[in-house]
Order: structure tokens, then sequence, then C-alpha cells
């Protein structure tokens, strides 16, 4: 195949405004703060996304193609720093080095040849470890879907692909979570072929303390972008993306929706035992908020809950994104909605991770403009024991996903990068815990723009 042509970026809604690639990488302390970092905010909140380091070609599909760029914001002692770097696999190198885009999307049938990148790239896929970070066991990780994460060192250097000695060369989701009682991270990693979903734990020192375990029963090949965590179950819900790589070769997705099938819910014991499956009828998750383990043994999972896939199939019609709780265990499964508002990026406080949780917080939509797809103009939190429903929206800031900042103070906050809608201008926020919607006690200004997209994390100091 011929190379593809450039993609038309001023076109592109997610290659132009909030969502064009920041291709600049500073390191500047002592930013603008308007109002006042509070008192024992002392860490770094870091976030993913995709940022084609050059004008793509092919196809961009948003949020699946693209090169990973990290943000990082150290607070300290009432000062604020922010550091950008790209995350540098091979294939960014080697268009670095030739000054152009060289691969496609991850959708084109197309692969440069040895004659372009050299025979050890020749015919590879661009990695993509753009999509999430997270830090565990003394690693500090950029994550790819599905795909070895990139370790990235303390001034965001890339210090290369990550296959824990050899043990995970298929590599993990964008999405492990740590269960902050035993220290463990756990992890799942999907793939074309048999046996199609595997899991694997890590120890509290970044250890692998089990290998990559098959999931005994997944008979297909599945897109799972998220799971969930219990104290005594993996949750995977396996939702009907169907992929199907030969389709990519005759023009198509690699990817389709088949709602016939339904969703199959695995609940995976962490002890080794024998997997419990369910089914439901169709829907497509993205991501989870969080499990617990319900007495008797059933499982609750909260997560955001659409119809279909949106842009990643053909497949029209509405497509809200609910606050859900599914209820997996003795009765099968049900599914109530915990908050009609349209969602997505669902976070709690981590520390109550795998165990009963009272707020998520979420980006959403205030309903008052036209929003750019995958863009915001709202932060909801909702109290899942009281129903009580806090809003955020000033009208003119975009926000990012919602991460919970803890603080040696003890207080609890909820920081989001956003930018204005107006100017174009980033910002960091820092909202407090305790009456969100009264909205930020300080706002960081951040001196480049930061491209709005995906997930990001709080890494305290402490
Ligand atoms: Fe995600």
């Amino acid at each position: 195949m011929n190379r593809p042509a450039p993609v038309d970026m001023a076109h592109h809604s997610h290659l132009c405004g909030m969502f064009a690639p920041q291709r600049e990488e500073v390191d500047v302390r002592g930013l603008d703060v308007v109002g006042e970092l509070p008192d024992g905010l002392e860490g770094s909140y870091l976030r993913n996304g995709p940022n084609p380091r050059f004008d793509p070609i092919g196809h961009y599909v948003y949020p699946i193609d693209g090169d990973g760029m990290v943000h990082r914001i150290e607070l300290s002692a009432g000062t604020a720093r922010y550091t950008n770097r790209f995350v540098r696999t091979p294939q960014v190198v080697a268009e670095e080095k030739a000054g152009r885009a060289l691969w496609a999307g991850i959708t084109d049938p197309y692969f440069p040849a040895a004659d372009e990148v050299g025979p050890d790239l020749a015919n590879t896929m661009r990695e993509l470890p753009d999509i999430n970070i997270v830090r565990h066991g003394g690693r500090t990780l950029a994550l790819a879907e599905a795909a070895p994460p990139y370790a990235l060192g303390t001034d965001l250097e890339t210090l290369g692909r990550e296959t824990f000695g050899g043990t995970l060369p298929v590599g993990l989701t964008a999405h492990p979570k740590i269960d902050p009682r035993t220290g463990e991270m756990v992890a799942f990693c999907y793939m074309l072929d048999p046996p199609y979903l595997t899991w694997s734990v890590f120890g509290p020192d970044g250890a692998v303390t089990r290998a990559a375990t098959p999931v005994e029963g997944a008979d297909r090949p599945l897109m799972v972008h998220d799971m969930a965590l219990t104290g005594t179950y993996i949750v995977l819900v396996l939702a009907p993306m169907v992929f199907d790589l030969g389709k990519i070769f005759d023009g198509g997705s690699p990817l389709e929706w088949r709602p016939e099938l339904g969703v199959q819910i695995a609940l995976v014991p962490r002890d080794g035992g024998a997997v419990r499956w369910f089914t439901t009828d169709a829907f497509w998750m993205w991501h989870t908020a969080n499990a617990f383990d319900l007495p008797g043994g059933d499982v609750a999972l909260d997560y955001v809950e659409w119809r279909y896939p949106g842009a990643l199939t053909a497949h029209a019609g509405p497509n809200p994104s609910l606050l859900r709780r599914a209820t997996i265990g003795s009765r099968g499964v049900t599914r109530t909605t915990l908050h009609e508002r349209d969602i997505e990026f669902p976070r709690i406080d981590d520390r109550r991770s795998t165990g009963r949780h009272r707020v998520v917080a979420t980006l959403g939509r205030s309903g008052s403009r036209r929003l750019p797809s995958g863009s915001a103009d709202a932060l909801f939190w909702f109290d899942v024991e009281t129903g009580a429903d806090t809003v955020w929206c000033d009208g003119t800031l975009s926000p990012g996903e919602p991460a919970y900042l803890t603080s040696t103070s003890g207080a609890g906050y909820w920081g989001s990068i956003a930018t204005d809608f107006t100017d174009l201008t980033s910002w960091f926020l820092v909202f407090p815990e305790v009456d969100p919607g009264a909205g930020p006690v300080a706002r960081v200004r951040l001196p480049i723009r930061v491209p709005a997209g995906l997930h990001g994390a709080w890494l305290p100091s402490a």
C-alpha cells in the first residue's frame, strides 16, 4: 500500500482547537496561582493523553490514535511547577529522525518498510502508551491498551518498554487497579488469539507475583478497556465489541459491534479459583468507577454505561452515558441507574478502591453549549449513599478527568486540568472535597496549552 495522505487537521475535531497536538516540551517553575494552594497538598498530578508527535497520515481516530505526552503539575509548599514530555517509543524516535510521520493510524493497513525505518521497525505497528499513567512498586508507567507500557524517569524521560523482566511480553490494560489494602496491582490483558484474556498480579514492590494467567471461559477476541477490583474478585465486563483484523485489509474497521451477543461479565477470583460467568443484554462500557464485595458473595460494580461504543462503530442513534450500578451474583446481573447525567471518566478517592466508596466524580456536559465529542464543560460529584448531586460549571473552562488529591493535612481535594474555551489557555484546578460545586480554591496557570483528553493520577510526595 502507498504512503497514506496527510490528515486534514484543520477540519478534524480531535486535531484542532482544544484537542490540537502540543509539540513544545517545557519545564517551568513558580507558576502563577489564582487563589491559594492548600497547605499539605504535596505531590504531582500526572496526565497522559494522545498527542501525535507529527501531523498524522492516513486516519486519526480519537482516542485510540496518537503518541503519548505526559504532563506533570508538581505542587510543593504552595508553589507549582509544570513539565511535559513525549513518551518516546521507537516509532516516535524514528519519526523525529525523519522529521515527519512515518506510521499511519492504527486502523490503516499501512506499515512502513525497512528502507524507510530500518529492519527492526519494518512492518511494526505504532505503539500507543498514551492512555493512562500509574505509579506502582517504584515504577512510573505510561500505559497503552493491551500492550507493554513504557517506564518513565524522574524527569519524565522515557526509560523504555516495560515487560517486567520478560514475564509480560504481551503487555497489560491501560487501567490496572491497585488494592490499597494489600498494595498489590492487578491487571488484565486482552489479545486477538486464544486465550483472549489473561490476568496478572504485581506485589507491592512491583515484582510479578502472578504471571499472565488465562481467564478460563473467554472464547472470543473482544476489546475490553477497563476492569474493577474487589477484595475477592477481578471484575471484567466483556461487551460485544469483536475484533476481526481481516476487515482492515478489506477497507473496513477491525472492530465490529455485535449487540446480539450480549455482555458477559467474569468474576475472576483473586485466589485463583474457578471463574464465575454471567450474561446480560448488550451495552458498552469504557470505564468503571469501583467495585466492592457485598455480604453473601455478590459484587456491586459502579460504571458508566453507553448503549453502543460511539464513534468506534457505524451504529447510530441516541447514546446517553449514565452512571449505573450492576449487582452481580446470586440473582444474575441487575443493573440500575445511579445518576441520570451525561457523564464519563468516573473517579473515586482511590484509597477506597475495592471497598465501599461514597463519591463518584465525573466529567460531564451541562447541556448549555454545543461541545465537540470527547469534551466537557462541567464536573459532577455524585454521592452514591445519599444521592446528593453537586455540579461545577463556570461557562468558560472545559475540564478534564478529575482525580482525587490527598494532602498531608488530611483534607481531600479534586484536581483537573481545564482549558478555556475562549483563549485556549490551560489551568490546573484544585477543588475542595467539601462543597466542590463552589469552585476551585486554586487555579494554576499552565505555561502551555494541554490538549484535552485522557487519564491522570495523583502521586503524593510522601
Ligand atoms: Fe480509559
